[in-house]
C-alpha cells in the first residue's frame, strides 16, 4: 500500500512518484490549496492538494484530523520561503495525484500538542501512543532489550522461560493470586520474580541463564513501581561476585554508550550499605546531589531539648543535620512545606537553624530551638556541619530508620529543587549489606534482600549466634538515585538454607510446605551460583529521561493499580466464581452498615 514511510521522503526523491499512507496530523486550507501533514511512525510529510485536480481536491476537503489516507503523488522541492528546517522532510512536499480515504475518525478526545491528564491518556492509550515522544520511548525500549540480548548472547547466556502460574516467590511484596478451578480452594501465585526457578536452572547445569520477564508484586505504587513490571533476570554458575559485577557493569556501560553515546565512569564506585545510609540516609543515593547527612547525636546527648536528647540517648536513634547551602532565604511557607514532606516518612517535625552571620555566634543565628541549646553545642554544630553564612541546617531526630528515610528523601528533593544537583550520570554499586533487618515493630528478622541470599560468613552456627551482625554477599546497582538492579551470591548449601529459614521465622514444616522443592534440590549437587535482576522499566525510564516508568510501558496501570483502557480489574460472573468455589464477601464497611 505504500512505497515509502511518510517521514522518509526527502530530497533524493524529488521528481519521483511515491505512495504513502498514514494519519492526518494537521490540515490547513491556504487560499484554495489544501495542505495535509500526513503522519506515520517515522514522521510527517506535507501533502499538497490543488484545485486543478477537482476530484481529489473535493475529497481532501472532507478529510479531518486522524483520518487514515493513502496518497500517491510526485515529490517536489518546497517553494522558497516554505522550507521547514525543523522537519526531516521539510525540504520537500508531495503533490497529490491520487487519494484514498482508508478510514475516517471521530474527533479524538485530546490533541497531540495538548497536555491531557494521565487518566484520559491511559483510557485512550492507542491515541496517546500515536504521539512521537511516546513512540520514541517505546522504540528506545526495543533498542535497549535488543542490545542487552546481544550482549548476553555474546557472553554465553541462554534465554529460558519460567512459569507464570507458580508458588509464592518471596521478594517482600504481596502476591497476586490466581484461583485454581481443577484444585478447588487452591491458588497459584504469579511470580514476584523467577528467583527460585533460575536457581533450579543452575542446579540443572544450564550454567548461564537470562530472561526478559514479567514480575508481579502487589505493593504500594510509586512513580517507579508498577504491579507488573519487567526484569532482565540473570543467573550464572561458578562465578563469584567480582565476576558477576564486572560482567554486568560492562553490559550497562556498553548500553549507555550505544543508546546515548555516554561514557559511564570506569569502574563504578562502590560504597558499603552502612556508609550510604550514614551519609545519604538511603541505600540508593543520588550522588548528583552534593548534600550529606551529618551525625550530631553525640552533641545532643543531655541537652534540654527533649526532641533531640531522647533519640541521642537511644541506641536505635539518630540525630542528623542536613546543611543546605544558601538555604537561609527559604521562606516560612517553604519550610512548612518541607516539614509536611518529611512527615510522609514518619518525621514528627523538621527543626532548623538559619545561619545569618556565623561570626556573631548565637546572635547571628535564627531558629525556634536555639533557646534549648547551650553555646558550646551550637559552636560544635556549626563547626561539624561546616556551616557558612547564608546556610540553613535542617534537623532530624528520631529512630534511625525515620531520620534516614526523612532526611534522605529531603536531601534529594532539596538538591533538585534548589538546583544544587549536578548533571549527568552517577552510577555506583552498593555492597556489604546486612543479611537481616528488624521489622518495623522490632519483633522479628526480615531478609534485607531475599531468603536465598548467601551470607558472607559460611558458618551456620555463627549466623545463628549473631544474625544482626551477619553481612550478605549481595550487591545493588544504583544510578542517579534509582535502584536499577540487585542481586547476590546464593546459598547453595542445604543446611545453611534451613538455618536462614529458621532465623526468618519460617518453621521446618512451613519451609517444607513452601520451599520443600528447593531444599530437596539442594541435596543433589548444587553448584555455587549467583545472579542479578535489573528493573528494565526503570532503566529505560532513566535512559529516555521519563519521570515515571508508566511512560515507558505500552499499557501501564495507574497509581491505584487500575487499567483505565480495559477497566481491569473487573468482575467475575457467578458461573466463574462457582466453578472456582469462591464466594465474594461484601467489604466489612458494608457488613457493619
Ligand atoms: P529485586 O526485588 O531487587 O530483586 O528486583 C530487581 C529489580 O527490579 C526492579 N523492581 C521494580 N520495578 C518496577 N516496579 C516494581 N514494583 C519493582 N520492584 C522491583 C528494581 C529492582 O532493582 N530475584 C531478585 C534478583 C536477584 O537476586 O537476582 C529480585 O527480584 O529495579
Ligand atoms: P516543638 O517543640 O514540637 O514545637 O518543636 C520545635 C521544632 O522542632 C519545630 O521546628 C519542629 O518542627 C521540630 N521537631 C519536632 N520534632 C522533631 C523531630 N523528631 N526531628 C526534627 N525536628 C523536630
Amino acid at each position: 500500500m505504500r512505497s515509502h514511510y511518510c517521514g522518509q521522503v526527502n530530497e533524493s526523491h524529488i521528481d519521483r512518484t511515491v505512495e504513502v499512507a498514514g494519519w492526518v496530523h494537521r490540515r490547513r486550507d491556504h487560499g484554495g490549496v489544501i495542505f495535509i501533514d500526513l503522519r506515520a511512525r517515522e514522521g510527517l510529510l506535507q501533502v499538497v492538494f490543488h484545485p486543478d485536480s477537482p476530484e481529489i481536491f473535493a475529497l481532501a476537503e472532507r478529510v479531518r484530523g486522524e483520518y487514515v489516507l493513502q496518497v500517491k503523488g510526485h515529490v517536489r522541492q518546497r517553494p522558497e520561503g516554505t522550507i521547514n528546517s525543523k522537519m526531516p522532510t521539510g525540504q520537500v512536499e508531495l503533490l497529490a495525484e491520487e487519494l484514498t480515504i482508508l478510514n475516517t475518525s471521530e474527533t479524538p478526545p485530546f490533541h497531540h500538542d495538548e497536555h491531557a491528564n494521565e487518566e484520559l491518556r491511559l483510557r485512550y492509550r492507542y491515541l496517546d501512543l500515536r504521539k512521537a515522544d511516546v513512540q520514541a520511548r517505546l522504540l528506545m525500549r526495543h533498542q535497549v532489550t535488543r542490545a542487552l540480548r546481544r550482549y548476553l548472547d555474546d557472553h554465553g547466556f541462554i534465554d529460558i522461560e519460567t512459569p507464570m502460574l507458580t508458588r509464592a516467590t518471596p521478594e517482600g511484596a504481596r502476591d497476586y493470586l490466581v484461583p485454581s478451578r481443577t484444585h478447588p480452594g487452591k491458588f497459584f501465585a504469579l511470580p514476584q520474580s523467577p528467583q527460585l526457578f533460575k536457581q533450579l536452572l543452575m542446579m540443572s547445569g544450564m550454567d548461564r541463564y537470562y530472561q526478559i520477564v514479567r514480575c508481579f508484586r502487589d505493593e504500594d505504587l510509586r512513580a517507579d513501581r508498577q504491579p507488573e513490571f519487567t526484569q532482565l533476570d540473570i543467573e550464572t554458575s561458578f562465578m563469584d561476585e567480582e565476576g558477576i559485577m564486572g560482567l554486568m557493569e560492562v553490559m550497562i556501560r556498553e548500553l549507555f554508550k550505544e543508546i546515548l553515546g555516554v561514557d559511564l565512569v570506569e569502574p563504578f564506585p562502590r560504597m558499603s550499605h552502612a556508609e550510604a545510609v550514614q551519609r545519604f540516609g538511603s541505600d540508593r543515593p543520588d550522588l548528583r546531589v552534593p548534600l550529606e547527612l551529618v551525625e550530631v547525636a553525640d552533641l545532643m546527648d543531655g541537652v534540654e531539648f527533649k526532641v533531640f536528647a531522647g533519640p541521642a540517648a537511644d541506641p536505635n536513634g539518630r540525630v542528623a543535620v542536613l546543611r543546605v547551602p544558601g538555604g537561609n532565604t527559604l521562606s516560612r511557607k517553604a519550610i512548612d512545606d518541607y516539614t509536611a514532606f518529611v512527615g510522609r516518612y514518619g518525621a514528627r517535625g523538621l527543626a532548623y537553624i538559619k545561619v545569618n552571620e556565623k561570626a556573631r555566634g548565637r546572635d547571628g543565628l535564627q531558629s525556634p530551638i536555639l533557646k534549648f541549646l547551650p553555646d558550646d553545642t551550637i559552636s560544635a554544630l556549626l563547626e561539624r556541619t561546616g556551616a557558612e553564612d547564608g546556610d540553613l541546617l535542617f534537623f532530624g531526630a528520631d529512630k534511625a530508620r525515620v531520620v534516614n528515610d526523612a532526611l534522605g528523601a529531603l536531601r534529594e528533593k532539596l538538591g533538585h529543587e534548589l538546583g544544587l544537583a549536578e548533571e549527568g550520570w552517577r552510577p555506583l554499586w552498593v555492597v556489604d549489606f546486612p543479611m537481616f533487618e528488624r521489622d518495623s515493630e522490632d519483633t522479628h528478622w526480615n531478609a534485607l534482600h531475599h531468603p536465598f541470599t548467601a551470607p558472607a560468613n559460611n558458618d551456620p552456627e555463627a549466623l545463628k549466634a549473631e544474625p544482626g551482625d551477619a553481612m550478605s554477599r549481595a550487591y545493588d546497582m544504583v544510578l542517579n538515585g534509582s535502584e536499577i538492579g540487585g542481586g547476590s551470591l546464593r546459598i547453595h548449601d542445604r543446611d545453611m538454607q534451613a538455618v536462614v529459614f529458621e532465623l526468618l521465622g519460617i518453621g521446618e514444616e512451613e519451609a517444607q510446605e513452601k520451599f520443600g522443592f528447593l531444599l530437596e534440590a539442594l541435596k543433589y549437587g548444587c553448584p555455587p551460583h549467583g545472579g542479578i535482576a535489573f528493573g528494565l522499566d526503570r532503566l529505560v525510564m532513566l535512559l529516555s529521561g521519563a519521570d515515571s516508568i508508566r511512560e515507558v510501558i505500552a499499557f501501564p496501570k495507574t497509581q491505584s493499580a487500575h487499567c483505565p483502557l480495559t477497566n481491569a480489574p473487573g468482575d467475575a460472573d457467578d458461573q466463574q466464581l462457582r466453578e472456582l468455589g469462591i464466594r465474594i464477601r461484601r467489604p466489612q464497611s458494608e457488613d457493619k452498615a
